[in-house]
């Protein structure tokens, strides 16, 4: 069952001197609980898809669907409750809030939607992540990738359908980056949320079910369809 998808995404930055078509009628649809990385040379437009897809940024033309819905029929306020409750985000820059513990920063989006937190749900993700003993930490005495562990964990903890990734595993060593990946895949599986990861490395996207691979704008590869 598709939960996202695109048809004919096409995002333009004008300003420069030359327009750039950062995504350039790209249609892809991806299935729930599927893992999909996109992979792609630096500016192929790999987070200007991401972004144009989860609603951070408006397409120029084309049409995003979110379970057979098009986005282009709501307003900034749907698209806000869309992006809390139905996505999570998680980015090369771990964001945590730095006053907060690291208990604090996962909570937080539940805290902000004024729900009552599934406390069973929010400790099973922790012992998933392995983030148990870091919880009363603030994040300037986390390593990398603890950090982006506790951004992992805070990015599921609403349990969003689509969690979406750009270079989750960029700021961290060869090491941590494969440990960070695999319990990112591990945590996205035993929920059943749908991944769509960016990134670069050739390593990292083999891990995924399917690699799509974009150039300039366009989608040149997608191991999915070759499947077919
Ligand atoms: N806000 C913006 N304004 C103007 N041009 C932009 C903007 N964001 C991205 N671009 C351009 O769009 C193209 C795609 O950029 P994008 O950041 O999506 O690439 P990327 O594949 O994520 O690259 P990287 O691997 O380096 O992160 C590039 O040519 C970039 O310069
Ligand atoms: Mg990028």
């Amino acid at each position: 069952m598709t939960i996202i998808e695109c048809q004919d995404l096409t995002k333009e930055y004008l300003g420069g001197e030359t327009p750039v078509k950062a995504v350039d009628h790209v249609s892809l649809r991806f299935e729930r609980g599927e893992f999909a990385a996109i992979t792609g040379p630096s500016g192929s437009g790999k987070s200007t898809l991401l972004h144009t897809l989860s609603s951070l940024e408006n397409p120029t033309s084309g049409t995003v669907f979110y379970e057979d819905k098009p986005l282009s029929g709501y307003n900034d306020n749907q698209l806000s409750i869309l992006r809390r409750r139905r996505f999570g985000f998680v980015f090369q820059a771990y964001n945590l809030v730095n006053e907060l513990t690291g208990y604090e920063n996962i909570m937080l989006p539940v805290m902000l939607d004024r729900k009552t937190p599934d406390e069973k749900y929010i400790e099973k993700l922790i012992a998933m992540l392995g983030i148990e003993d870091r919880l009363e930490h603030l994040p300037s005495a986390l390593s990398g990738g603890q950090q982006q562990r506790i951004a992992i964990a805070r990015a599921l903890a609403n349990k969003p359908s689509v969690l979406f990734a750009d270079e989750p595993t960029g700021n961290l060593d060869g090491k941590s980056g494969r440990e960070v990946l695999s319990l990112l895949k591990y945590a996205a599986t035993e929920i059943g949320v749908t991944l769509i990861l960016v990134t670069h490395d050739l390593h990292v996207a083999e891990q995924a079910d399917r690699v799509i691979t974009i150039e300039d704008g366009k989608v040149v590869s997608d191991s999915k369809a070759a499947a077919k």
